[in-house]
């Protein structure tokens, strides 16, 4: 069994330089196909469930679910990650559950929708933090509001995130702030805000400087080199693949997302968790409508949902690849939760002490 904290496989990857895509499922295929990719290539693999995956699959299935992809694949360190937390309790079910890291997102209010100030953000992600590190599981913070510098907008198509417009100041995550932030809720990793939003509508045009603020996690990265930055809203919706959604009667107007050479870039600069939710719904999706447009008779679930896996399978297998998680599952013996929690503490894993190494 290797179920393992956000923490230490961040850890490995900044050791090691490489990043890790946080892939967000709802049920089995997704398990599925995303630990086949892994197991293909040797990564570590972080698996996230948002709210919406919990109530959609009810807390109980996840966490058999999961238990069984480990079974599955017990040579592959799996992190299984609360994405956007909204609540302390959202947390606490979250670890009853077997997540061994959780997201606070404290830069909106509970409701998800209301951009929060700073210091409800402080005190609700240290105390998400205290709790946590208890037990050893790890916890994600967030500073900044996702959403749109092209029109300063939130990000409601997804049906979450905040509503209305927002300044450029909360759209871009202040680098002095950010050391604030790490040093008073002493977080294991930091999601920040530079442009990009969920779901597929992230920017009208390739994205540039101006739009996609690179240089804000270039920042960051030297302020906190110590830090796992996490880049939120990371799907590059595919041209191949809007192609082939719309080829089979789909209707997506023309996108762009974040161009998988900006990721890199931002990985050569602190960035270790890399969220992909849409790229993976949007392959699935794909595929659901060429067997339904091709194959008018087809009425076998698994007819459609096959092929679907394949071209999950292929699109994260491909994402392990360009940000240099495969061939790292080998790498990480994985320490157990109650010795992470001895080791907060201890006080070894203060991000603005040090980092654990593997040998620790
Ligand atoms: O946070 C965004 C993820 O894409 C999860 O989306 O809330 O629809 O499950 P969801
Ligand atoms: P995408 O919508 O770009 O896939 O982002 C997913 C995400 O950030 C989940 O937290
Ligand atoms: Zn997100």
């Amino acid at each position: 069994m290797a179920r393992i904290t956000l923490r230490q496989l961040l850890d490995h990857a900044a050791e090691r330089g490489y990043g890790v895509p946080a892939f967000n499922i709802n049920n089995m295929e997704q398990g599925l196909a995303i630990m086949e990719a892994a197991a293909s290539c040797d990564a570590p693999v972080i698996i996230q469930a948002s709210r919406g995956a919990r109530s959609y699959a009810n807390d109980i299935m996840l966490a058999k679910m999961i238990d069984a992809l480990e079974e599955m694949h017990p040579q592959i360190p799996l992190c299984l990650h609360l994405d956007h937390g909204n609540e302390e309790a959202t947390c606490a079910t979250a670890i009853r559950y077997g997540f061994t890291s959780v997201m606070m997102d404290g830069s909106l209010k509970a409701d998800a929708k209301t951009a929060a100030d700073y210091d409800y953000n402080v005190d609700i992600t240290r105390r998400v933090v205290e709790m946590a590190h208890w037990v050893g599981v790890s916890v994600e913070g967030e500073l900044g509001v996702l959403g749109s510098l092209e029109h300063g907008g939130g990000e409601q198509e997804d049906g979450h995130g905040v509503e209305g417009k927002i300044s450029h100041d909360q759209l871009l995550t202040d680098p002095d702030q950010a050391v604030d932030f790490v040093r008073a809720t002493k977080v294991d990793a930091l999601a920040i805000a530079m442009g990009t939003s969920h779901g597929a509508y992230k920017f009208t045009r390739k994205p540039d400087g101006e739009i996609l603020a690179m240089r804000v996690v270039e920042e960051i990265h030297t302020r906190l080199p110590n830090t796992h930055l996490v880049m939120h809203g990371s799907s590059s919706v595919p041209q191949a693949l809007q192609d082939v959604f719309n080829q089979f009667g789909g209707e997506m107007p023309q996108t762009w997302g974040v161009p998988v050479e900006e990721i890199v870039r931002g990985i050569k600069h602190g960035v270790r968790k890399v969220n992909i939710d849409t790229d993976c719904r949007l392959a699935m999706a794909a595929a659901f409508r060429k067997v339904a447009t091709q194959s008018k008779s087809e009425f076998d679930p698994r007819k459609f949902l096959k092929p679907a896996m394949d071209a999950l399978r292929e699109l994260c297998r491909d994402r392990f690849e360009q940000f240099g998680t495969a061939g790292n599952a080998a790498r990480i013996k994985v320490v157990a939760l109650p010795e992470m929690a001895r080791r907060y503490r201890a006080g070894a894993l203060d991000p603005q002490i040090g980092k654990m190494t593997q040998a620790a």
